[in-house]
């Protein structure tokens, strides 16, 4: 599929995990790529690898929490590989797994990296967008914006992005701008959350999967196609929708079904 030729992208946190697997995934598809990531050698290895792939790149190092530096970024990528065509916003910061564990400053470091960053993104992208007739914004919440599954801060950030997802479709659809999310389950990456539950319990993931309908845990290119879909044409018509994507996590509880069924 070469649904991105000539199209510029713009992925935050785009070093690693599913930033890094949708940036090969569009640029396979024919994007040009530009990632911002607070991880200097990531993002460069990132670029080093769409180059191979055959497609121009941009790294973009810097911290998204740094609000001022939103334009910048824009600007940036766009002085590199012409206009943004679709932003993706992928980056997200969780640290605090308990209500009780979480001080003033943590629920605010990590609404201002999960939420008001995508916004500011966002903000820093729209004029350009509705000014050339259109654009796309995909937004990575989480299941955690659905139900309670601990990091309660970084959780109500998300259930925020689904909202701010909304709130861009309708006030921009008219202007030619689709935005809308994909809300992953438990993904293989090495997100810093993953990694401590994993230094703690090696098998977290193996021990995860009976939640999981499809009896696994996801890898983070699955998540890179629906953010390929989503922002391709072929979602012409999807407008604030937010695409789950969780191997049926929250279509069900699958240990009660489970036991109801006498299996455990
Ligand atoms: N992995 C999962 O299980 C899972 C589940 C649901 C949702 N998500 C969401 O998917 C997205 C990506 O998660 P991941 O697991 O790939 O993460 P990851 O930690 O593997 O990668 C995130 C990347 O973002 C960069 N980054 C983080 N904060 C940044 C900042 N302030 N400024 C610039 N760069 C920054 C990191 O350096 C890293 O390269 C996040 O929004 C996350 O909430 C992940």
């Amino acid at each position: 599929m070469n649904r991105f030729v000539g199209r510029t992208v713009l992925i935050t946190g785009g070093g690693r995990g599913i930033g890094r697997a949708t940036a090969l995934r569009l640029a396979q598809e024919g994007a040009a790529v530009a990632v911002i990531d607070r991880d200097t050698a990531a993002a460069h290895g990132v670029i080093r690898e769409v180059a191979a792939l055959g497609r121009t790149g941009a790294a973009l190092v810097g911290d998204i929490a740094d609000f001022e530096s939103a334009p910048r970024f824009v600007a940036d990528a766009e002085r590199a590989l012409g206009p943004v065509h679709v932003l993706v916003n992928n980056a997200a910061h969780a640290t605090k797994a308990t209500l009780a564990a979480t001080e003033p400053a943590d629920w605010s470091a990590e609404f201002a990296v999960t939420l008001e960053a995508a916004w500011r993104m966002a903000r820093a992208v729209l004029p350009g967008m509705t000014e050339r007739g259109g654009g796309v914004i995909v937004n990575v919440a989480s299941v955690n914006a659905l139900l309670a599954l601990g990091n309660p801060a970084y959780s109500a950030a998300k259930a925020g992005l689904l909202s701010l997802t909304q709130a861009i479709a309708h006030e921009y659809g008219p202007r030619g701008v689709r935005c809308n999310a994909v809300s992953p389950g438990s993904i293989r990456t090495e997100h810093p959350s993953w990694q401590e539950r994993l230094r703690r319990d090696p098998a977290t993931f193996e021990k995860l999967a009976r939640w999981y309908a499809v009896g696994r845990v996801g890898r983070p290119e699955e998540i890179a196609a629906c953010i390929a879909f989503l922002a391709s044409d072929e979602a012409s018509f999807v407008n604030g929708a937010n695409l789950v994507a969780d191997g049926g996590l929250t279509a069900g509880i699958a240990p009660m079904i489970a036991e109801l069924d006498g299996r455990r």
